[in-house]
C-alpha cells in the first residue's frame, strides 16, 4: 500500500475573517513565516502558541509547545507568564484553555488579568464534538432517568466535546476523559456510580470499556435522532453499564479490519498502531493502541527496523515518518484520513491573528461564558487530579 498524498486544495476561510485575510493569502510562505518570526519575538514570554500533534508542519513549526489533548490541557493550566494563548487547534482545545487558564486561584494570582485565548480560525471544530449538543444530551440524560437512577449514572465525556457538555458533568458529579487517561476516568466513575454515560465517542468509550472486562452487550448506542430511549429497550437500559453516545471521528472511522489484514499479509512482522477513536473492529486487531502522544513515545522507544502501519490523522503519520528514517513506517488506509478542520489552520490565519494581536486589535478570542465555564472546570478538575 503506498502513503496517499496530502491534497493541495487550500480550505476555504471562513466567512468572519474572510476579507480581512485575502491580502495574507496572496503573500509568499517565507514573508508569511518572517511575518509571524517577527510577531513571536516582538511579544516574548507573553504570547505561547500551543499546537496539537496534528497540524500540519508549517504550522508546528511555529508553535512553542506541542500535545496531545491532555498535555494541552495541562500546558495551559500551568501557563505562568503568558497572556495571551495562540491555539493552533480545534475549537475544544481552545475554550479548555481558557477555562483553565483563566481558573479562579490563576486570575487572582495575576491580579484579575485574563488570559485571552484565540483560535487562528473560527471555523477550526470538531466534527465529533458536533455530534452532541447539550440539548441532546440533557434530553437522553431526561428520557433515561424514567427507566433507571440517574443519580447512580455518571457522565463522562471525552474532551472532544463543547464546554457546554463539561459544564453538564461537571453539575451531575461526572468528569472529562482524553484518550490518555480514559481508563482511569472510567474507573474513577465507577467508584461513584453504577454506569456511565460515555460521550461524544463511541469508539473510545466502548474500546476503553472492552479492556476493563465490560462486554459489548451492556454498552447500549444511545441514537440521539431516535425518539425512544435513543433506540434501544428499556431492558437494554437497565442492564448497562456504559450508554455511549452514537458519535464518531470521521477522520479514524476511515481505518478498517481489511487495511489490517493486506498490511500483515504484505509486511511480516509489521506491528499496528491506532487511536482508540477507531472502530472496535480495528482496535481490537492493533498491536498498540493510544493517545497521539503514546503513538509518538511508541515509536520513538522502538529499535531501528521496526515496521509500523498508524492508523491516525495523516499530517501526525507523515512527520513520524519523516522524523523516523530508521523504522519504516506506513500509513494505515489507502485513502485520505485527515483532520480537514485543523487544517484549517494555516500560515495566513496564523500570522493574521499574530499582527492583529500586536495591532491592539485582537480577533477570533474565545471566551466560555461565566457559568459554563465554572462547571466545566469542575469536570476538568476531577479530570486533572485522575492519577
Ligand atoms: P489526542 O488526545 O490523542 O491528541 O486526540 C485528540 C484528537 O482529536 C484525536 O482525534
Ligand atoms: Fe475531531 Fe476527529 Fe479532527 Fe480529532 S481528528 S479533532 S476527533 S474530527
Amino acid at each position: 500500500m503506498t502513503t496517499p498524498t496530502l491534497p493541495t486544495v487550500t480550505p476555504t476561510p471562513s466567512p468572519q475573517s474572510a476579507h480581512e485575510l485575502a491580502p495574507y493569502k496572496t503573500r509568499s510562505n517565507e514573508e508569511l513565516i518572517a511575518r509571524i518570526t517577527a510577531v513571536r519575538e516582538e511579544l516574548g514570554d507573553s504570547l505561547l502558541i500551543l499546537g496539537h500533534h496534528y497540524q500540519q508542519d508549517e504550522v508546528v513549526e511555529h508553535t512553542d509547545l506541542r500535545g496531545d489533548s491532555y498535555q494541552l490541557s495541562e500546558m495551559a493550566a500551568q501557563s505562568e507568564t503568558c497572556r495571551t494563548i495562540v491555539f493552533c487547534g480545534v475549537h475544544f482545545m481552545a475554550e479548555t484553555a481558557d477555562i483553565l487558564a483563566n481558573r479562579p486561584d490563576k486570575l487572582a494570582a495575576r491580579g484579575g488579568q485574563r488570559v485571552r485565548v484565540i483560535l487562528p480560525d473560527m471555523a477550526a471544530g470538531c466534527s465529533m464534538a458536533d455530534m452532541a449538543a447539550i440539548s441532546q444530551v440533557e434530553a437522553a440524560w431526561e428520557d433515561m432517568s424514567d427507566v433507571i437512577d440517574t443519580e447512580r449514572v455518571i457522565p463522562v465525556t471525552y474532551i472532544n466535546s463543547a464546554a457546554s457538555l463539561k459544564a453538564f458533568c461537571g453539575k451531575h458529579g461526572g468528569i472529562v476523559c482524553t484518550s490518555s487517561n480514559a481508563r482511569a476516568v472510567l474507573q474513577w466513575a465507577f467508584e461513584r456510580g453504577d454506569r456511565v454515560f460515555f460521550f461524544p465517542d463511541q469508539h473510545l468509550g466502548r474500546n476503553t470499556a472492552l479492556t476493563m472486562g465490560i462486554g459489548e452487550d451492556q454498552m447500549p448506542v444511545w441514537d440521539p435522532y431516535e425518539l425512544e430511549l435513543g433506540g434501544n429497550e428499556e431492558q437494554a437500559i437497565r442492564d448497562s453499564r456504559v450508554i455511549l453516545w452514537k458519535g464518531h471521528c470521521s477522520v479514524h472511522q476511515m481505518f478498517r479490519p481489511e487495511h489490517v489484514a493486506q498490511f500483515r499479509q504484505q509486511h511480516p512482522g509489521i506491528k499496528i498502531l491506532v487511536h482508540p477513536e477507531c472502530p472496535r473492529e480495528v482496535n481490537d486487531l492493533a498491536d498498540v493502541s493510544g493517545s497521539t502522544g503514546l503513538i509518538i513515545k511508541t515509536v520513538k522507544n522502538s529499535p531501528p527496523g521496526t515496521k509500523w502501519a498508524i492508523g491516525t490523522e495523516l499530517h501526525l503519520v507523515n512527520r513520524l515518518k519523516a522524523e523516523h528514517p530508521e523504522q519504516e513506517i506506513h500509513f494505515l488506509s489507502p485513502v485520505v484520513c485527515m483532520c480537514a478542520t485543523m487544517y484549517r489552520i494555516d500560515l495566513p490565519h496564523l500570522c493574521w491573528s499574530l499582527e492583529n494581536l500586536r495591532e491592539g486589535t485582537p480577533v477570533n478570542t474565545i471566551e466560555v461564558p461565566e457559568e459554563v465555564r465554572k462547571w466545566s472546570l469542575v469536570a476538568l478538575e476531577r479530570m486533572l487530579a485522575v492519577k
